[in-house]
Parts: C-alpha cells; sequence; structure tokens
C-alpha cells in the first residue's frame, strides 16, 4: 500500500502561529505533528508516501526530507490552485496514485493505535473503501456517519443535526474507485470538494464500504485548545524519563517523567513535574514547569511558572507569574510587566492573537 497525507489547508484557527509556520510542523511533545503520520504508515509497511502541500510550500520538504529517516520514499504533490478541499487533494493526486490501494491520512489528525487493525479489514473482505470512525460530543464539527439499520448509508460533512455522533476521523482507505468517485461530486456549499460527499457516493453507488470504529484516543487539532490536548496525549504516552548530558543543578526537584536535551543547564530552584519534555540547549532558571508542557530548543525560561503549555524554540520567558493553558510561538518574549516603567501590561500582539491578561 501507498500513503497520501494532506499537509496543505489554510490552517486559520491556528493564527497567529500558522503565519509562521506550516500547521503540519508544529511540534507536540517536540516533534513536528506530522512526523506521527509518517511513523503510523511506516509502522504498516508502507514505502512510498505522497504528501499534499500548497502551492510554493517549501518548509515541509525542509522538515521532512526525503523519508529515508524512517524507511519510505517521500513525494511532495502541490494542490493545484490551493486548498480546494480534501476529495480535491485525491483528484489532484490520482496520477500518482493509480493502480495500487492507498490510505489517505490528514497529517493534522493524531492517533495512538497502529494501523494495522485497518489495513488487514480492507484487505481481508475486499474492501473499495474503509472508514475508520470516532465517537464524540460535538459531531457537527465533523463528517458524521448516518446509520440505518445497522448500515453506513452516507457521511454527512458538519450537519447543524447530527444524525450519529460518529466522526468520521481521518484515516481513509481507498482504491482506484475513490478516483470515479472524486472526479462525480461536484463542490459543497461552502466551496470545497468534501470527502464526505466521495465517501457518500461510494456507498451510494454499491461499493463494498466498510467502517471501524477507533477505540484508543484520536484528536483533530484543528483549534489551539486541540493542540494542547494531543500535546499533552503524546506526553502521557510517549515521555520516558531521560536527562542525555543537560546540567541540571543540585537545587532542581524533578518529580515523575521528564526528558530534557543534551546542553540544556537547569538550575538555582526549579521544580519540574512531568510528564513534560525539554528540548536540547534550553536554560531554566527559578522557575516551576508543570504536567504536559513541551519546551522547545534554545529556550529560556526564568522565575516563570508554567503548566500544560507548548513553548516553541528560542522562546524567552521571564514573566514573575503563572502561565497555563498556552502556546507560545518561536522567539517570542515574555517579560514581567514590573521590569519597566510604566507599571502595566505592555504588548506587541500580531494579528488574529489571543491573550488572556
Ligand atoms: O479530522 C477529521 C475531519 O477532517 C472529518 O471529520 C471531516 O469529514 C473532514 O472534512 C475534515 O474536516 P476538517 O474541517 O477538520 O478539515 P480541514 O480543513 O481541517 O483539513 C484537514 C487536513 O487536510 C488538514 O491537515 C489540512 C489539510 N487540507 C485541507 C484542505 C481543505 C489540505 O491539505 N488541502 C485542502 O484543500
Amino acid at each position: 500500500m501507498r500513503a497520501l497525507i494532506a499537509a496543505g489547508g489554510h490552517a486559520t484557527r491556528l493564527r497567529p502561529i500558522t503565519y509562521t509556520i506550516n500547521k503540519h510542523i508544529i511540534p507536540l511533545a517536540n516533534k513536528p505533528m506530522i512526523f506521527n503520520a509518517i511513523e503510523k504508515l511506516a509502522g504498516v509497511g508502507v514505502k512510498e508516501i505522497f504528501i499534499n502541500v500548497n502551492p510554493g510550500e517549501q518548509e515541509m520538504q525542509r522538515y521532512v526530507g526525503d523519508g529515508s529517516e524512517w524507511g519510505v520514499k517521500i513525494h511532495y504533490i502541490e494542490q493545484s490552485g490551493g486548498p480546494k478541499g480534501l476529495a480535491h487533494i485525491i483528484k489532484n493526486a490520482e496520477p500518482y496514485l493509480r493502480g495500487e490501494p492507498f490510505i489517505f491520512y490528514l497529517g493534522d489528525n493524531i492517533i495512538l493505535g497502529s494501523l494495522q487493525r485497518f489495513v488487514e479489514r480492507f484487505e481481508r473482505d475486499g474492501l473499495d473503501c474503509l472508514l475508520a470512525f470516532a465517537r464524540v460530543k460535538d459531531p457537527s464539527r465533523f463528517g458524521v456517519a448516518v446509520i440505518e439499520n445497522g448500515k453506513l448509508i452516507r457521511v454527512e460533512e458538519k450537519p447543524i443535526n447530527p444524525k450519529s455522533d460518529l466522526a468520521q476521523t481521518g484515516i481513509y482507505l481507498y482504491n482506484d474507485s475513490i478516483f470515479d468517485a472524486v472526479n462525480k461530486i461536484e463542490p459543497s456549499s461552502r466551496g470545497e470538494y468534501e470527502i464526505s460527499d466521495a465517501n457518500t457516493y461510494l456507498i451510494t453507488s454499491g461499493r463494498r464500504v466498510g467502517w471501524e470504529e477507533i477505540t484508543g484516543w484520536w484528536k483533530d487539532t484543528g483549534k489551539p485548545e486541540d493542540l494542547l490536548e494531543g500535546n499533552q496525549l503524546l506526553l502521557d504516552e510517549f515521555i520516558t524519563t531521560s536527562k542525555n548530558d543537560a546540567m541540571v543543578g543540585p537545587d532542581v526537584v524533578i518529580q515523575g517523567r521528564v526528558s530534557i536535551g543534551k546542553g540544556t543547564v537547569i538550575w538555582d530552584n526549579v521544580l519540574i513535574r512531568g510528564p513534560v519534555i525539554i528540548g536540547e540547549n534550553a536554560v531554566i532558571k527559578n522557575s516551576y514547569i508543570g504536567p504536559y508542557s513541551s519546551i522547545g530548543n534554545n529556550c529560556t525560561i526564568e522565575n516563570t511558572e508554567i503548566e500544560h503549555s507548548i513553548v516553541l524554540e528560542h522562546a524567552n520567558i521571564n514573566a514573575d507569574t503563572r502561565i497555563v493553558d498556552s502556546i507560545i510561538g518561536k522567539n517570542a518574549i515574555i517579560r514581567s510587566a514590573k521590569s519597566s516603567l510604566p507599571l502595566g501590561h505592555k504588548l506587541v500582539v500580531g494579528d488574529n492573537s489571543q491573550v488572556e491578561i
């Protein structure tokens, strides 16, 4: 099997972070989000992966490379005309994918379990399409399964009145019949070629469409709070205690699972309570780093309490206060309001930022 990863799109809900970084490269537990997708695909023996990117994209290629790190071959496909919907990604990639079944994977989805079960079911039952659903509290945000008498009869995209709590996740297995579907459907009222419409087309035209429910966790990282939750899930699962050759002073207390990168210096009254990951060459001084925090490479954190947050590389924080549930971009500077006169909050906040003071 081959694979197609969706890694273009607008990512408007994650601005301003996504003004300067492709959403799929935002680190969760200090690892670009898309690495999780590649690992899952490599884990079921996929050897060739096509990554759909926006026209002109270059950053993704720099971060991900040719795939040799995972033992796969990675090619990049620009989505012609830009983001026009998930079914359009498949339409656009048809010349590369025809002739062999493939896994279509949304690069902003993270899941805990393996894809093995889905691949086996797809092959064993000779399916044309296999969809993975998960039960959610807010189905209106997703493609939603309509099931009648135990049978999947269609998938409705972001319905106002969802007919079930089964959301279509970002994992789809297809054979060549999907190309017929994506070429038949019309853009939806929001102007996108919807993957739900393509899936419905397969069902109503009599193709063999199966579905499975994801039982472990699954997260679509569309909004800032989803990123924080995705970070939390990954830290919970995968962080093990490691200190590399970091310099940890005698008055530093480390509780729980904490991974510290090489070259990092931690000293002078610090408490770190895991699960936490701290990257390379960071400096942490007189601070508390609480559970579910990911601190990137080359960050400096002094006189601050931080918890349940993602701090990207080269951020410099000396806040004299407590920061929670936050995403702090590359090279951001956060200072105590008391460090200069007049007192008060002094902000240089980018477009579409959110601040709670
Ligand atoms: O996450 C699951 C949901 O993903 C499904 O339940 C929905 O049925 C499906 O339409 C999709 O909904 P989203 O609103 O979450 O899709 P989003 O626009 O966020 O795009 C998903 C991924 O695909 C994201 O990584 C960006 C990328 N993308 C998106 C579009 C529209 C592209 O690469 N090109 C595109 O044209």
